[in-house]
């Protein structure tokens, strides 16, 4: 490649560079955030143009190579398109947990060709680029099968809860001791034997670390595994010599490191236990441990007559009410009871539903004023002095085993305290347990009350008794 070439490539690689962090800044606050979808938009198609035209300027470019990589290009974005275009809000989660797993495949296909193809150099450069075909090829896997298992538990095809292999800490310990004593091997004698070893062992210490993490962590482990796929594409991006590919993976791995301490923060968990494999976190009570007893129903007769003897309501949607689509039945409730004088608030806990800010998108859709939408921390304290909470399609956010029973596996998460008000009633088709896989004791309480079946269906019968 000539010396213009280089450079043309190097400055466009850096404005690329800058729009992916103009994009991340803009995402970073729901006004800007269109504008920083079409910073990443413009410096992808950016990054991309500038990969291709360079890739050509060799002394004799292949038509074939590059017929297939526009084909791949187009095939690709063909596929990404018709996704993106289908996908339901519910299914966004595991749609982005499905693309991380191949940018973990990615790097270990790259990691392998870098295997395949040894470099011409010797010495301290060859065991940079060794170190740097097995570290790729290690944290690839992990992100592959990771990504994989997360797809599985948001998609409901896996269970969410986590799985308790006997010593499993130990394992994932021996994996990482045995992963660092094979790469030294490897980068003095690089065999394609050590290189299977670590793809194996990876594959499994991904799949493990993420089977082991409960439901309720799940949007930590989200985020993380983001991360990882940053890391994992600057690791590609060494490997290929692709500046732009190594400070976009960086961008990647440093911003999904970053959400991932806010978020354990914010749902109280320890960011070390979570990346760990859910290192020190307690074992799910087994059917028949979890406290039950007997729970009410109420009619929707029922129901609409305690809503209009209220005069404060705070409703608390959760996923179910994604699935429902309840939202619309239950802004035309919000503002019948309005109307009517009852001063109504919603309660969004920070991960209800499947995705950040999942119910503030549904409720906006719905046109429920801003201004009555109130997060968890500036409700909680107003629930206690609430005539009713109605708790619409949410389980784990509202769970009171979380602020009062150590032993659960959801213990310490912040939760909604709706328990505290003088009238709960939960909309959901049955008694079955939330996203984490434990038991809702708030169910079984004297001031809840179960009002079962589809909760759009349900809040439209209300409306009519109303
Ligand atoms: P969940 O705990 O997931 O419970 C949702 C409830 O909705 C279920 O118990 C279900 O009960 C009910 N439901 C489902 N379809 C329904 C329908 N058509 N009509 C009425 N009810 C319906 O909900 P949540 O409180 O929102 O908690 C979210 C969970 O997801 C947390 O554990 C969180 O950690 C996890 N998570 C969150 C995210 C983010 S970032 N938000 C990402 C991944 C995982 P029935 O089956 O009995 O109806």
């Amino acid at each position: 490649m000539s010396s213009t070439a280089a450079a043309v490539a190097g400055a466009a690689y850096i404005v690329a560079a800058l729009l992916f962090i103009l994009s991340l800044a803009g995402l970073s606050k729901h006004e800007t955030a269109k504008n920083g979808v079409r910073f990443g938009i413009i410096g992808m198609a950016l990054a991309l143009g500038a990969t291709i035209w360079v890739s050509f300027q060799t002394e004799n470019p292949s038509i074939l190579g590059f017929g297939l990589l526009i084909a791949a290009i187009v095939v690709g974005a063909i596929i990404g398109l018709w996704r993106a275009r289908v996908v339901e809000m519910t299914g966004m989660p595991e749609l982005i947990a499905l693309l991380h797993s191949f940018v973990g495949l990615a790097a270990v296909i790259v990691g392998w060709n870098g295997h395949l193809q040894p470099p011409h150099y010797t010495g301290a450069l060859a065991d940079i680029h060794h170190a740097e075909v097995f570290i790729g090829v290690f944290i690839g896997a992990v992100t592959f099968t990771g990504s994989i298992v997360a797809f599985g538990k948001l998609s409901g095809r896996m269970s969410s809860k986590p799985l308790m292999l006997p010593g499993k800490n130990v394992l994932n310990v021996g994996a990482l001791v045995a992963f660092v004593a094979l790469t030294v091997w490897y980068v003095i004698t690089p065999s394609l034997v050590l290189l299977i070893v670590v793809t194996v062992l990876a594959l499994a210490l991904g799949w493990h670390l993420v089977a082991s993490i409960g439901g309720g962590d799940m949007p930590v482990v989200v985020s993380m595994l983001n991360s990882y796929s940053g890391w994992a594409a600057a690791a590609a991006g060494f490997l290929l010599n692709n500046d732009l590919l190594i400070v976009t993976g960086a961008l990647v791995g440093s911003s999904g490191a970053y959400l991932s301490y806010i978020m354990c923060k914010a749902m109280n968990r320890s960011f070390i236990s979570v990346i760990a494999g859910g290192f020190g976190i307690a074992a799910p009570k087994k059917d028949g441990e979890e406290e039950t007893g007997e729970h009410r129903e109420v009619s929707v007769d029922d129901a609409a007559a305690m809503l209009k003897g209220a005069s404060s309501v705070v409703i608390t949607p959760g996923y179910g009410m994604a699935v429902a689509q309840a939202q619309y039945p239950v802004a035309e409730l919000t503002q019948k009871l309005r109307d009517q004088g009852v001063d109504v608030r919603f309660g969004i806990h920070p991960v209800a539903g499947r995705l950040p800010g999942h119910m503030n998108v549904l409720l906006a859709e719905a046109k429920v004023p801003y201004d009555i939408v109130l997060e968890m921390d500036e409700i909680n304290d107003d629930l206690a002095e609430t005539d009713v909470v109605l708790v619409i399609g949410a389980n784990d956010t509202i769970n009171p085993a979380a602020a009062e029973d150590p032993s659960s596996p959801i213990a310490g998460m912040p939760v909604l305290r709706v328990w505290e008000a003088k009238n709960v009633i939960v909309f959901k088709r049955s008694m079955a347990a939330g996203y984490a896989g434990v038991q809702n004791p708030l169910f079984f309480r004297e001031n809840a009350s179960m009002l079962f079946g589809d909760a759009k269906a349900r809040v439209e019968d209300i409306l009519r008794a109303l």
